[in-house]
């Protein structure tokens, strides 16, 4: 059938709709759904684009302005790519008849606030590229109707806030990742970033800002490092916040963590901890007394420790001979042993405020030796003891080394909290292993640390 008509006049209309509806720009390239517009000089958008495009590529030209609906005949547009243009603003309506669109890459152009008109309309949108501009703003409704949006990049502008508040668990139920990295906060609404969906949560960017370093934004961070989000992982040293917001004085927060000592940090399981984290080394026979200072500073505290050994010891057993517990919260080894050592966590409580502080001290208890009586006759004898050892060694060669080791004495009693000088073993502390995974490494090793509270 088809091959009987006469395709001369199908073919002159085929071309007469090309010429007006679907020709391709000289300056472009056009596939069979792409249309590559890119580094072609162009100031403004070709008259006539080929309406059946998926694609449009209008990457490094030199676009200022484009007018409303200016893509509103690609019915099927879904990637738009303007990258590196001259956009400072979009008018109004813009994207009028486009809502097609999933990609929209406005990366390294001039836009200066975010209005919220811009995106109207998009609701398919699902990938926005916004970086390398200089923004300075985002209005409060702009992702309101992008209820489709994936991910979101707003890093490397002049934002000092962001509308966390506007980004809910329904309105954006796919949104996994907002970068606002590099940009110039100093502080964030903290209350509104917890709030934040917990997917967002995981795909939030905030490094190489301007933080200022203070307890609510550790907090923060600090629960996201425990959860193990990648977003800290991966920038672990470009999380800086400065003290006093002196830029000089920036610090990788994530790494230094005793600027933070005193922060009392919030749970997850609504079981509030402070990161006050310490340790104590003594010889076993010692009296050991770890107070419980914690942030809160009220007169009506109650305190409750939570011993390795023990388990829960409160007040009431202040009769108790081997351990017990002062009305100040200080806990009490009359004579420490070996097996004392482990985490003791001590919980203050404000039932007033219904506040709760957290101070965790790890307790090593050494054996005691010989050489800590410290005087001239001990250090003889332990000569003596060196010398009867090596002619052992020398003419019983059948013993090996080990099965004749001494007990290493430790360098000095200590009955103080000494963060830098700690060496030794105790692992009966697995309950609360997880406590502190964020906190161990930088208090290994910062050096300087003070911890004496007491002597
Ligand atoms: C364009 O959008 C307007 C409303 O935004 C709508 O009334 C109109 O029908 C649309 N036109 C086309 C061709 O889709
Ligand atoms: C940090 O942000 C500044 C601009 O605020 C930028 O110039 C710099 O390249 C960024 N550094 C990193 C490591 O991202
Ligand atoms: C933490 O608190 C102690 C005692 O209250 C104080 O001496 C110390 O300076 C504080 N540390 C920081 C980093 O604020
Ligand atoms: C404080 O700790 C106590 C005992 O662990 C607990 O029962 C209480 O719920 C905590 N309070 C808050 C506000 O978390
Ligand atoms: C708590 O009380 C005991 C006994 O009265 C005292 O030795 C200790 O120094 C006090 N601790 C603090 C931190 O005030
Ligand atoms: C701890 O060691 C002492 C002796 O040093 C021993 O009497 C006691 O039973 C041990 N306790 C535990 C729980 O192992
Ligand atoms: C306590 O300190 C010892 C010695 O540094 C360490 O091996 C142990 O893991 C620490 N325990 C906890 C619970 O931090």
């Amino acid at each position: 059938m088809i091959s009987r008509a006469n395709p001369i006049p199908i073919l002159v209309l085929f071309c007469l709709l090309h010429s007006t509806e679907e020709t391709c720009p000289s300056m472009c390239l056009c596939t069979s759904d792409t249309v590559s517009c890119s580094s072609s000089g162009l100031t403004k958008l070709p008259k006539s684009l080929p309406t059946f495009s998926i694609t449009l590529d209008l990457n490094h030209n030199h676009l200022s302005w484009l007018g409303a609906r200016s893509f509103s005949r690609m019915s099927r547009l879904e990637k738009l790519w303007m990258a590196h243009n001259q956009m400072s603003s979009l008018t109004y309506g813009l994207f009028q008849n486009a809502s097609s669109i999933r990609y929209l890459d406005l990366s390294s152009n001039k836009l200066q606030v975010v209005e919220q008109h811009y995106f109207q309309g998009l609701w398919r949108l699902e990938e926005l590229m916004l970086f390398n501009n200089k923004i300075t703003q985002v209005e409060a409704g702009t992702l309101s109707s992008l209820s489709s949006l994936k991910k979101a990049y707003f890093s490397l502008n002049q934002l000092t806030n962001f509308p966390f508040f506007s980004i809910q668990d329904h309105s954006h139920p796919f949104l996994t990742m907002l970068d606002l990295s590099s940009n110039r906060m100093t502080h964030l609404p903290w209350e509104d970033l917890k709030a934040l969906p917990s997917l967002l949560q995981r795909g939030l960017f905030l490094h190489n800002n301007s933080l200022i370093c203070d307890c609510s934004m550790y907090s923060v961070f600090w629960h996201w490092d425990l959860r193990g989000y990648d977003t800290l992982r991966d920038f672990t040293e470009e999380h800086t916040c400065s003290i006093y917001g002196d830029p000089r004085a920036s610090i990788q927060f994530l790494r230094h963590t005793r600027f933070f000592n005193n922060c009392t940090m919030e749970r997850a399981v609504s079981q509030p901890v402070t990161v006050l984290l310490s340790k104590v080394l003594v010889t076993e026979g010692q009296r050991v007394r770890l107070d419980c200072q914690t942030s809160l500073s009220s007169a009506n505290l109650s305190f409750t420790w939570l011993s390795p050994k023990q388990g829960i010891i409160t007040q009431y057993n202040i009769d108790d001979t081997l351990m017990s517990m002062f009305a100040n919260g200080t806990l009490e080894i009359q004579a420490a042993k070996v097996n004392d050592s482990g985490l003791y966590v001590c919980t203050a409580m404000d039932i007033i405020q219904v506040l709760n502080a957290t101070r965790e001290i790890n307790v090593t208890v050494l054996l005691p030796a010989a050489e800590s009586f410290n005087t001239g006759y001990t250090t003889l004898l332990g000569c003596v003891v060196t010398m009867i050892l090596i002619l052992i060694y020398l003419y019983l060669t059948p013993c090996r080394c080990s099965c004749c080791k001494q007990p290493k004495p430790p360098a000095i009693p200590v009955a103080t909290y000494d963060p830098g000088n700690l060496t030794s073993t105790a692992d009966q502390h697995k309950i609360h292993r997880n406590k502190h995974v964020a906190f161990m490494q930088p208090m290994l090793s910062e050096e300087g640390l003070e911890w004496t509270h007491e002597s």
